[in-house]
């Protein structure tokens, strides 16, 4: 159902209102009980007032009441309503074609790159927490999701008025790099460039954390074999001899300890620790930026998860004075069922290491104190919604983000071409850069052959924007939560739901408007009201839904609103092609209507694609 709006009005906003009025001038209905619903498709009409409510309240059947307010209500002049219906139970009301057309062109003139864009978020922040990838780890196709429907929720945002602030939380403090590092002193550092270096960095933690597990198993079993003997188990007694060999190499420090030990020199600030931590976050940083430039995605800070490390001792202290968390006897600090439901965690190891929730619960407090911001967005894989419930419960209970939103923003998995999880060890795992070198190969190999004359750069710069164009939206046009799949038929598709479906429409609009300019056709005059071709209406009406799609989008935390909308806009493009021409228009007044039509669905669409994070080349 439609609510007016706070904000910018936009047509249909006006035309919302405007119906409204026209119900309440009636006086046939109070205020309260008008609500203004989309008809269904089969209807022809544009809004709708259901008067079941209404009619029950003033004690008279639906379509009575329906009929009356339709023979009493009136469109005032100028007004965008066309026509005012009673249909059963249903007021209808539907749009003048040539008004709306010439409201919703002249508002996508007037606001150009910020046609669709809101005040609403005035004066408000939003942090968002995206990317956030790990260090020493090669950026898969796991994380692509979180950069780019992060980096999207942040264009979002933006255009509707808040203050954003991308932050990628990057996974550079914890026990891993105890591991990294004892790797390393063991074996020596890996040597080669950025991503060379990472990917044996990462063999090189798959084979510690090997041992590790051994070592783990190692003393399980001995303990399990221990607490045989104790209750003097038959089999345990037998095997005494062999018990005992077995606790020896138990207690002999291990992998593990050694790993431990690097962790918490890491922590305290050993110089040898600190230097090879160093080395391998500066060595990620640099990797992932080159995929970054690719997607178009940028940060406004990129604070590590290392970065709130002075305030932990602090706040694990203040948990356990709030009463919300205590120190068990092996020194672990626990934070007990916060709510039914909700499992145990720890704040502190009883090895003193702190934990992924202790520095996430750091990094709340500091947010809250650095930037006040209305909400904070997690764009997080949903594997880690436990984790989340738990650290926001934390927040709350100790007394922080009292006003401050916290979301977490889930996706699904991506599987492969057969529908297979990706993994490193089943071997089909796919690299974030090799996924966009493929995708651009792939998009390069369609240029070659759709415009084979064009000059070599501008076939790579478009192969580019399209193959990292399918990329994205395939991110992008469904339900995050839903599991994707890689499938490249599907996502450098021509025709159907894709990046390229879309880019090419709009390049369609730029060839077009090209070849207008060249005649020398003006098409900044055209009379809008000319505009009432239903394949026109139906153009114009998809134009004038920008501004929802973009709210909604932003209620839902969903592109994917913003998507459907380009899909939609290209198909009805495409019918409008079909239908009617352009430059051979009937009349040269409906020509340069028509190109000015062109203009704005093109200036729409590159909007709603920039909101994705999509380029939009002017020629495919
Ligand atoms: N580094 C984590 C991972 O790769 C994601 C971090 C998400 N953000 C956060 N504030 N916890 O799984």
């Amino acid at each position: 159902s439609y609510d007016i709006e706070d904000g910018m009005e936009y047509a249909l906003d006006r035309f919302v209102r405007e119906a409204h009025h026209a119900i309440a001038a009636t006086g046939l209905v109070a205020g309260h009980l008008i609500e203004l619903v989309t008809p269904k498709p089969n209807i022809p009409a544009d809004l709708a007032f259901p008067t079941f409510r209404a009619a029950k309240e003033a004690g008279v059947t639906p379509p009575h009441l329906a009929q009356r307010i339709a023979e009493k209500a009136h469109a005032p002049h100028g007004s965008l309503i066309g026509s005012i219906v009673a249909t059963g139970p249903f007021v209808n009301f539907s749009l003048d074609a040539a008004r709306l057309a010439a409201a919703v062109l002249d508002e996508v003139e007037r606001l150009g790159a910020r046609y669709g864009s809101d005040d609403q978020g005035a004066g408000k922040t939003i942090v968002i927490d995206y990317s956030s990838p790990n260090v020493a780890k090669t950026m898969h196709v796991g994380h692509i999701r979180s950069t780019i429907i992060g980096q999207s929720l942040y264009h979002i945002f933006d255009f509707l008025g808040y203050r954003v602030i991308g932050d990628n939380h990057l996974g550079d403090w914890g026990k891993q790099f105890g591991m990294n590092i004892a790797a390393i002193v063991r074996w020596g550092k890996p040597e080669g460039d950025d991503e060379d270096a990472i990917a044996a960095l990462d063999k090189l933690y798959a084979r510690y954390s090997a041992l590790v597990k051994e070592d783990v198993a190692l003393r399980e079993e001995a303990a399990e074999w221990a607490k045989r003997l104790e209750r003097n188990d038959p089999e345990a007694l037998a095997k005494r001899a062999w018990i005992a060999e077995l606790q020896a190499r138990a207690a002999q420090p291990n992998h593990d300890d050694e790993a431990r030990a690097w962790s918490l020199k890491l922590e305290q600030g050993d110089p040898l620790a600190r230097e090879l931590w160093q080395w391998m976050v500066d060595l990620t940083l640099k990797a992932n930026q080159r995929n970054y430039d690719r997607l178009g995605v940028r940060f406004d800070y990129t604070l590590g998860e290392s970065f709130y490390a002075p305030m932990l001792d602090g706040l694990i202290q203040e948990a356990i004075d709030k009463g919300v968390a205590y120190r068990d006897e092996d020194g672990a600090v626990v934070v007990d069922e916060l709510a039914p439901g909700l499992p145990t965690f720890l704040l502190r190891r009883s090895d003193s290491g702190t934990l992924y929730h202790t520095r996430d619960l750091a990094c709340i407090v500091y947010r809250e104190r650095e930037f006040r911001p209305a909400k904070i967005i997690y764009v997080v894989d949903s594997r880690q919604e436990l984790h989340f419930r738990q650290l926001f419960a934390l927040a709350r209970a100790m007394g922080y983000a009292q006003e401050t939103e916290l979301i977490h923003v889930k996706f699904g998995t991506i599987f492969d071409q057969q529908g297979r999880p990706l993994s490193t060890r089943a071997g089909n795992m796919v690299y974030l850069a090799d996924l966009l070198d493929e995708a651009h190969a792939r998009a390069r190999a369609v240029v070659d052959q759709a415009s084979p004359e064009l000059p070599e750069v501008e076939k790579e710069a478009i192969a580019e924007a399209v193959g990292v164009g399918a990329v994205v939206y395939n991110d992008l046009y469904q339900d995050p939560r839903r599991d994707i799949r890689l499938d490249w038929e599907r996502m450098l598709a021509i025709e159907g739901n894709s990046a390229p479906y879309i880019q090419y429409m709009h390049a369609r609009c730029c060839s077009i408007l090209r070849k207008a300019a060249d005649e020398g056709v003006d098409a900044e005059q055209g009379d809008a009201a000319l505009l009432t071709h239903p394949a026109e209406t139906a153009v114009i009406k998809q134009l004038a839904k920008l501004p929802g799609a973009v709210r909604e989008a932003g209620e839902r935390y969903a592109p994917f609103v913003i998507a459907e909308w380009c899909y939609e806009t290209a198909r009805a493009l495409s019918a409008f092609y079909r239908d009617c021409s352009v430059l051979k228009a009937e009349t040269p007044a409906l020509r340069t209507a028509r190109l000015r039509l062109v203009a704005a669905t093109a200036q729409a669409l590159r909007n709603g694609l920039a909101l994705l994070g999509i380029k939009a080349p002017e020629r495919m």
